[in-house]
């Protein structure tokens, strides 16, 4: 069957809460290239979205895995604009502060190097980072790491930061910082990444959602200490859902977005604010 070739969408992530709500509303108008660590999620979830009618290629692996990256790479096409929508990560609720940090920033990178080839002008990269970014004050000798995810010592050098600033709340303190750390440095990442391929007409523009309800956002608010207070400092009086993040990622895939790059939108109900309202 021959016809007009449809934009892909790869996205990370894809058998997780925000992951799936982003396939489904991509799926419409994009051919889907998704990934996830959970094979047997992931399978299940691209025979769902099949029977419904999509195009699914389905690529089950680890973001730190580089041969899985570039599986994911070859799919995309270097003459034709794709959309990028990088859900995968954890959160204090999952995993350990280092496999926060490597999952959440470090793949971030490895994700960017691999697919830098193949994004054609006209592509849209968006990280998923976090409002958790936002409320780390901005400490220069840390940034200075964090922009560099993949040097040699990255993560000891970044450990002993852990270790200041959350070591003494223990294992449950380190997960904390790791996780506010990790979704910092993609905001780093988002400019410097926005900025190096905005001449070549790819952007890219992070989300930071707010608590949103997915698997992980419910095993925050259930297992971590003071998540259920951000949730309720949403001033739109709600939880959020995955299709409130899956619309904001499709806005700024979409022409209507084409000034905006190498920044971050909140879409968190105005927590971030609320949390932290402006001096003055
Ligand atoms: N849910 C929230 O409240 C919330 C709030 C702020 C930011 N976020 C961020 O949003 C993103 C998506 O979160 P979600 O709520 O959909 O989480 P989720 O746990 O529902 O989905 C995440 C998916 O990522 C996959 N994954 C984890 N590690 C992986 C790895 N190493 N390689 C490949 N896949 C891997 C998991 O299998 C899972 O399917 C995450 O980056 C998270 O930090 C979530």
């Amino acid at each position: 069957m021959t016809g007009i070739v449809r934009r892909k969408a790869l996205i990370t992530g894809a058998a997780g809460g925000m992951g799936r709500a982003c396939a489904w509303l991509f799926g419409a108008t994009c051919d889907l290239v998704l990934s996830d660590v959970s094979k047997d999620r992931l399978d299940a979830f691209a025979k769902e979205l099949r029977d419904a009618g999509n195009i699914v290629t389905a690529h089950a692996g680890d973001m730190l895995d580089e041969a899985h990256l570039a599986s994911l790479a070859a799919e995309l096409d270097s003459e034709r604009a794709c959309s990028v929508i990088h859900t995968a990560g954890l959160s204090p609720a999952l995993a350990d502060w280092q496999a926060i940090m490597k999952v959440n920033l470090v793949a971030s990178e490895m994700l960017m190097q691999a697919l830098k080839p193949r994004l054609a002008p006209g592509s849209v990269v968006v990280p998923i980072a976090s409002m958790a970014g936002h409320m780390m004050p901005a400490i220069p000798e840390i940034d200075a790491l964090l922009v560099d995810p993949l040097a040699d010592g990255f993560i000891q050098g970044i450990g002993a930061a852990v270790e200041a600033m959350g070591g003494q709340g223990g294992d449950v303190g380190k997960r904390g910082v790791s996780y506010s750390l990790s979704k910092r440095g993609v905001h780093l990442h988002t400019e410097r990444w926005g900025i190096a391929l905005g001449s070549r007409g790819v952007r890219v523009v992070s989300i930071s959602p707010g608590v949103i309800h997915t698997p992980m956002g419910l095993a925050e608010n259930e297992k971590t200490p003071g998540a259920a207070d951000t949730m309720n400092a949403a001033v739109v009086g709600r939880i959020g859902t995955p299709m409130d993040i899956a619309m904001a990622a499709k806005f700024l895939c979409s022409d209507e977005a084409s000034f905006i790059t190498a920044t971050d939108l909140k879409v968190d109900g105005g927590s971030t604010a609320s949390l932290m309202p402006p001096k003055g």
